[in-house]
């Protein structure tokens, strides 16, 4: 095989495909037996009844999945109290993310987010040629809600908030958020990835502020990361243009079932989030025990600043060393941290008997 038509090839792609970098061909895939508490997954087998529904999709396997996912928005729809044409699914919310960059943002254009934030959105903002402002919020609880109105980010074309934040696990309260849109002329995009672990949600805004769309994902409260499922909610003119440029039959037979299950046996998974906000109180205790500063956090996930004289890398490879992947961003102001996700009771024993054993010093590598 010759490369002699790669740089005719690679000249006829757009300007901002051609400026990023080739992937290399990538990690090796982490060792099965590692713990993975680095990707805020939701370690717990399906409810039988929602599994039971998975499997008897399969049965459908031969069938395109439904056009324009439209049972299951009206699932959604009803469970969430709206109307069907508020509400769009995805194939993961990140599917639903990169559709809102690609409708409303061409190049030059700007995008606002809080930082430190989600940094797949920074990613996404660069593939459209947009500039990315990152406005730091000072406050944990609270919005910086004139440097947004006032600020460079003015003239962005949206907003986007998480709620719970990641990577902190910050939460501000609703009514905070709908001060900023009740104020704001364009869009906020607020991405409740984690909100089934926080204390209140916004979905309500959305019948009453026009202005308002909100993500959500049933990747981590309803523990179908592998599954892909993800909705957004918002004005019927906007939800209808963006499931207009969605690519046909985006979700799978097996999304579309457990979807559904989960949309009807929401309360199936009660046990599961008490049990993760139960062990993200114990683990943060635990941790600050052992000289880690915790930010509070309201998802299934902690923020932990470790103590002084080594960085967030150094542990996360003294970890890994343990059997244990954490995350760790090197950006952001967030060197001296390190993620932890919130697992099983003996996934969180064997991550606290982890850092107490590097603790000591009885790290042998
Ligand atoms: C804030 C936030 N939004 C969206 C996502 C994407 O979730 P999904 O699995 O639905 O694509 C994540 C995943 O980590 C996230 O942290």
């Amino acid at each position: 095989m010759t490369d002699a038509k790669i740089p005719s090839l690679l000249s006829s792609l757009t300007p901002i495909a051609r400026e990023l970098d080739a992937l290399p061909a990538g990690r090796p895939a982490p060792a099965a037996c590692l713990m993975r508490l680095n990707a805020n997954e939701n370690p717990f087998p399906l409810p039988s009844i929602v599994m039971r529904s998975a499997i008897a999709a399969l049965e459908r396997q031969y069938l395109y999945p439904e056009h324009d996912n439209i049972t299951l928005r009206e699932a959604a729809a009803a469970a969430y109290g709206m109307s069907a044409d508020r509400v769009m699914a995805g194939n993961g919310s990140s599917e639903l993310l990169s559709l809102i960059y690609r409708a409303l943002l061409a190049p030059g254009d700007s995008i606002a987010m809080l930082s430190p934030g989600f940094s797949f959105n920074r990613k996404l903002a660069s593939l459209q040629g947009a500039q990315f402002i990152e406005v730091r919020g000072n406050e944990l609880d609270s919005l910086p809600i004139d440097s947004f109105l006032f600020g460079p980010a003015r003239h962005a074309k949206f907003i986007l908030l998480a709620n719970p934040n990641n990577p902190t696990g910050a939460f501000v309260p609703v009514a905070e958020i709908e001060r900023l849109v009740a104020k704001y002329d364009r869009l906020v995009v607020l991405d409740e990835a984690y909100i089934d672990f926080a204390p209140e949600n916004g979905l309500h805004l959305v019948n009453r502020y026009s202005n308002l769309l909100i993500l959500r994902t049933f990747s981590k409260s309803y523990a179908t990361a592998g599954i892909r499922i993800g909705f957004a909610f918002g004005h019927p003119e906007l939800i209808g243009r963006l499931r207009n440029i969605q690519n046909m039959f985006n979700m799978n037979v097996i999304g579309h079932a457990v979807g559904m299950s989960v949309l009807s046996n929401r309360r199936a998974y009660d046990e599961n989030h008490n049990h993760i906000k139960h062990e993200r109180q114990r683990v943060s205790g635990a941790l600050s025990e052992f000289g880690f500063s915790v930010i509070p956090s309201h998802a299934n996930f902690l923020l932990a600043r470790v103590p002084a004289g080594r960085d967030g890398k150094w542990w996360q490879s003294a970890l890994e060393r343990q059997g244990i992947l954490v995350a760790f961003f090197p950006d952001d102001g967030l060197e001296d941290c390190i993620r932890v996700s919130i697992g099983t009771r003996n996934q969180m024993d064997a991550f606290l008997e982890a850092v107490d054993k590097i603790r000591r010093g009885a790290d042998s590598s």
